[in-house]
């Protein structure tokens, strides 16, 4: 397993490309398989993660390319409804074919996936929306099998829930009549796949605030090109990195919009910020203000910056607090931050971070994609030589890492397991 070797306490200067959104990406990718045809997906993140779901595309039948951050996918050939296990238990999000596999087979069988290192991740919602749409659905051999020509309904989950919006709009398109979602998930990632089920014919509007309408009809699409939204919790965690480490940044093909209170809250600890249409300038002299955050559905704080975000106020002078409110048990980063010698007292889903701590250098280990950022970030910001191992988390998640971080200034090495 690789690991990154990181001499932290150097600043960082210079400018940094976002790469397209993982997220975004992902449920897109999954939604060509609605209607035959042969799509290309610009902007597209170079990811263990984007290459998992291109072998999905493969393994049921159709074709899927990725180079120079273009995926070229043919979806005409699909026959094979199955997400099978070896491939559902290495990325979670495997479980959007779900959406598709109904709207273009009326079946489906995906393994069903496990709990992660943030505790149980339930797909209840998925699968009692798909019920309420006319579904049979049933547990065989770890697997969920679902059957049955879908009907539109009125579903409300029980929280917002980006996985689940993303799998009932996509079962929804093709379905017979109207679904409305009731407080469907507004991350900008749900945005840009309402974008592209828009551009292959389907019928989607937004009623108020917090519903959203599908009408039910045939698509005739063929396929199409489309350019992936840029990746703001990338984007998040460089801006966090040059909070900690101070220096001068810009962040280069951006949507500021997505990434407001993540600004807000930055300007609040300290930093300085400019925003420009897509770019965004940020300046910091490496001293942090504590501040705390509550994790929320888009447009609040996104639990994706939780992690990074503790590692911050671990560089404050002062105390400050975390609650993670979307998945409560998400903070393993935290016995691997006491390492490096910050101080955080969790109750619940409560985390309290006592600043003004000498922290040191230290070998630590990362235990998902956020996590494992949120490690980077304060090796980078702490003097002296630290390891970070099982980087193959960082790598779904984040394209050119060490090449990115490498050209503002870091010193940071992977070293090959
Ligand atoms: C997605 C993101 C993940 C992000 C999360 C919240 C992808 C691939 N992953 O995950 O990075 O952290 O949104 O922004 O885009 N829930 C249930 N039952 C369900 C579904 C969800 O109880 O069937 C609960 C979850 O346990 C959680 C909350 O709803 O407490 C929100 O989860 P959800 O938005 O569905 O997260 P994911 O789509 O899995």
């Amino acid at each position: 397993m690789d690991k990154y070797i990181i001499n932290g306490g150097k600043k960082l200067y210079g400018a940094v490309t976002i790469s397209g959104s993982k997220n975004a990406a992902l449920p897109i990718i999954t939604a060509s398989i609605i209607e035959p045809g042969e799509y290309t997906l610009y902007n597209m993140p170079e990811l263990s993660d984007t290459r998992t779901m291109a072998n999905l595309i493969k393994i049921i039948g159709g074709q899927a390319s990725i180079e120079s951050n273009t995926m070229h996918i043919d979806t005409s050939h699909c026959d094979t409804p199955i997400a099978p296990y070896d491939l559902v238990k290495t990325m979670r999000a495997s479980f959007y074919v779900l959406g598709p596999f109904m709207s273009r087979f009326n079946k489906a069988i995906v393994s069903l996936p496990g709990g992660c290192a943030w505790g149980p991740r339930p797909v209840d919602y998925h699968l009692t929306a798909l019920e309420e749409m006319g579904a049979k659905v049933s547990l065989e051999s770890g697997n969920i099998n679902v059957k049955g020509n879908l009907i539109g309904a009125n579903i409300k989950f029980k929280q917002s829930s980006v996985g689940a919006t993303g799998n009932i709009l996509m079962a929804a398109v093709k379905a017979n009549g109207q679904t409305i979602i009731n407080e469907y998930a507004k991350e900008p990632e749900i945005e840009d796949l309402i974008n592209f089920l828009k551009k292959m014919g389907a019928s989607i509007d937004l009623i108020g605030k917090d519903d959203v309408r599908i009408v039910g009809k045939d698509l005739y699409s063929g396929g199409f090109d489309y350019s992936i939204i840029p990746d703001r919790i990338e984007a998040a965690t460089f801006l966090i990195a040059v909070a900690i480490c101070g220096g001068e940044v810009t962040l280069n093909k951006v949507i500021p919009d997505h990434l407001s209170i993540v600004i807000d809250k930055l300007i609040a600890a300290g930093v300085d910020i400019n925003i420009n249409s897509d770019s965004i300038d940020i300046k910091s002299d490496g001293v942090i203000k504590p501040v705390d955050i509550i994790t929320e559905p888009y447009p609040g704080f996104p639990t994706d910056i939780q992690a990074q975000w503790m590692a911050m106020m671990s560089f404050s002078k002062g105390n400050s607090k975390v609650v993670e409110n979307i998945y409560k048990d998400r903070f393993s980063h935290i016995s691997e931050l006491t390492r490096f010698g910050s101080k955080i007292v969790l109750d619940n889903n409560v985390a309290r971070s006592y600043g003004g701590l000498e922290l040191r250098p230290a070998p630590v280990m990362s235990t998902d994609i956020r996590a494992s950022a949120s490690l980077i970030l304060a090796a980078l910001g702490i003097k002296g030589e630290s390891t970070v191992s099982r980087i193959y988390h960082l790598d779904r998640g984040y394209e050119k890492f060490e090449e990115k971080m490498s050209l503002l200034g870091a010193d940071i090495r992977r070293i090959k397991a």
